[in-house]
């Protein structure tokens, strides 16, 4: 048989470039499109063809009708939330007109499948934990505006044209290869700050409560979600909840490193507390997260350690 033509947009940015893995090793034939506003060609593994250009640009339309993709994961997007609420004209630029145009060109192209990344910001504060996929959507901020928005539009393309979309709101995700710079992942700058020997900056009062998913999880989620859950929205985290100070503590046990974290203002769009209910996950795509915090924690600390050293 064939290998699957899959194309991954976004899939030289952090969690798209463990999919190119996970997906290499399942026999899949990738392409990947990437702007490299954020991602870079080295997070790719060799032998991956990576097509430089902008998801808005319509000769995405051209490449996808000659490359015929099965299935597209639909990865690339405007990530920082902060960012959103400073230019949500360019947040809702990328992340609503982008997805149309891979939408259209899935259309064209002849996509059987579009999986598209979403997140638990489309949620807004919950109402009550763990939110389940049935939750109102009242996002706080741009970002999860666009991401709604390009949700619904992505549903209303299964409604009218029969293409099959799957829906995965992702919780935080962390994992090796997540940049310490700009408004990253909260793990992430914690542990580039632990190993410079500097105090992490905590954004509030440190009681935020969040549902921290490893990015090796997340590309397992896509995998499944490539031939199951058709027409699903799938929350994808571990229902397990850790507040800040919580996860701090835990990561100065993993790290063996000491000291006190500073505190800084709340982060506008912030949510107060989010912990996902993931049992229509597992139910319907037949995936469950299997790397738990600590475990997680010790594996991007190690990463991040050889990747101070240097490759010589
Ligand atoms: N990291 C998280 O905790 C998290 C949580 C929920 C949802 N998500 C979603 O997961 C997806 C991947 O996020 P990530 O954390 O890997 O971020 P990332 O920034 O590492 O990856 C996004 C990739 O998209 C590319 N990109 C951005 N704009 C583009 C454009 N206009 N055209 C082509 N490529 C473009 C970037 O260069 C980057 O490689 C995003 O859709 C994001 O909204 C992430």
């Amino acid at each position: 048989m064939p290998a699957m033509r899959v194309l991954i947009t976004g899939g030289a940015g952090f969690i798209g470039s463990h999919l190119v893995e996970t997906g290499r090793q399942a026999g899949w034939e990738i392409w990947v499109v990437d702007d490299l506003s954020r991602g870079s060609r080295s997070n790719l593994p060799d032998g991956i063809p990576l097509i430089t250009i902008d998801i808005r640009d319509p000769a995405l339309e051209e490449l996808m009708i000659d490359f015929r993709p099965a299935v597209i994961h639909h990865l690339a997007a405007q990530v920082d939330v902060a960012a959103s609420v400073a230019d949500p004209w360019h947040d809702a630029s990328v992340n609503l007109l982008g997805t149309l145009r891979v939408l259209r060109a899935a259309l064209r192209s002849g996509v059987r499948r579009v999986v598209l990344a979403s997140s638990a910001a489309v949620y807004g504060e919950p109402e009550r934990l763990p939110v389940a996929e049935g939750h109102p959507l009242r996002p706080l901020s741009p970002y999860g505006l666009s991401k709604a928005a390009a949700e619904a539009y992505a549903r209303w393309f299964g409604a009218y044209y029969g293409l099959e979309v799957v829906i995965l709101r992702y919780g935080n995700v962390y994992g090796p290869r997540q940049p310490a710079v700009g408004e990253a992942g909260v793990i992430a700058r914690f542990l580039a700050a632990l190993a410079d020997g500097e105090r992490p900056v905590i954004h509030g009062d440190g009681r935020q409560v969040r549902d921290f998913i490893y990015v090796g999880d997340v590309a397992a989620a896509h995998l499944q979600a490539t031939a199951r859950g058709a027409g699903g929205i799938y929350n994808i985290g571990t229902g397990r909840a850790i507040s800040i100070r919580g996860l701090y503590r835990l990561m100065q046990r993993v790290t063996g490193v000491e000291g006190e974290p500073t505190h800084g203002p709340p982060r506008p769009g912030d949510i107060r507390r989010m912990v996902l209910d993931i049992r229509r996950a597992q139910a319907e795509l037949g995936w469950a997260p299997r790397v738990g915090l600590r475990e997680g924690l010790a594996e991007t600390w190690r990463w991040m350690a050889g990747r101070r050293q240097g490759p010589g």
